[in-house]
């Protein structure tokens, strides 16, 4: 393959830069417009900035890879069902497409494309890919971005998708729940308020790719309305105990997610832990 210049690549750039929306110079629509920020891989080579532009989710993903970047929203976390978004530059090209995958899992074009490239960029370390979408696309093949938690789903590979086409092994990918309209506030002070902790006693952390493990607890009885003002959401802030801690298992526990229920389930024996393996 012919390698450009670096030039070629900036300016591939700006000019992309420029067919957005009245953006800057070069560097894509600036980063106040996208006030919220996670890393969503345990490796840290995965960052998405995010901020609504009225009817509109405006993205940027910052990722350590000069392949494809590929993201979506699924309802349940996996690759199947799911709505995608894939990008990268190839060649000096910047490239973005709309795809979604059926229950199999296989990856199809959406005839309707509703991800809207606003800036790409390559460095020899990492890609960024600015694009934004209508919060409700009225596709039956784009999931619509509501106040929920939702599932995003990520990924991304060595190679571009001119490349390794629709072949998605040897990809790094993950889930990981967000509240992608409402994220959590940062100053909400926890110090005074009370708590209780959610105990696994002894899961052995498998040696697979995908674990779902799921237990349910009883809460402690209240007597008064309380609120549930933090659960425990992601590793870095919700402290998980591993015993004995070593920090490759703590890079395993990717996300938590808390769930109620009540009624006829507080009667019936709570399972111990119960399981499920993917791949
Ligand atoms: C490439 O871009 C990323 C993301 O902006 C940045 O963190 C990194 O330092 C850049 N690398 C080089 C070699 O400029």
């Amino acid at each position: 393959m012919r390698r450009l210049p670096a030039w070629a690549l900036v300016l591939g750039g700006l000019l992309c830069a420029y067919a957005g929306a009245g953006a800057g110079a070069g560097a894509g629509p600036a980063l106040q417009s996208y006030p919220h920020s996670a890393v969503l891989d345990g490796a840290g080579a995965y960052r998405m900035r995010w901020g609504r532009r009225g009817s509109a989710l405006a993205l940027r993903l910052e990722v350590r890879t000069r392949g494809y970047v590929g993201f979506g929203l699924s309802a349940s976390g996996s690759m199947a069902s799911a709505d995608i978004v894939v990008g990268g530059v190839e060649g000096g090209q910047p490239y973005l497409q709309d795809y979604f995958t059926d229950e199999n899992r296989v990856l199809k074009k959406d005839p309707q494309q509703d991800y809207h490239l606003e800036y790409a960029m390559e460095n020899s370390t990492h890609t960024i890919l600015a694009f934004s979408r209508e919060l409700h696309t009225c596709d039956t093949n784009d999931k619509s971005i509501t106040e929920s938690t939702v599932r995003v789903i990520w990924a991304y590979h060595h190679k571009d998708m001119g490349e390794a086409g629709q072949n998605y092994h040897g990809s790094n990918r993950g889930t990981k729940s967000l509240r992608l309209l409402n994220p959590e506030r940062e100053e909400v002070s926890s110090a005074s308020l009370p708590y209780f902790d959610l105990t696994n006693k002894d899961v052995p952390v498998p040696d697979k790719d995908t674990t779902y493990w799921c237990q349910m607890f009883k809460i402690p009885v209240q007597h008064e309305k309380h609120h549930v003002t933090k659960p425990m959401e992601d590793h870095r802030d919700a402290e998980i105990h591993l015993q004995p801690v070593e920090e490759p298992m703590l890079e395993q526990v990717s996300w938590q997610d808390l769930s109620s229920c009540g009624g006829s389930m507080l009667e019936q024996v709570v399972p111990e832990g119960l399981h499920s393996v993917e791949e």
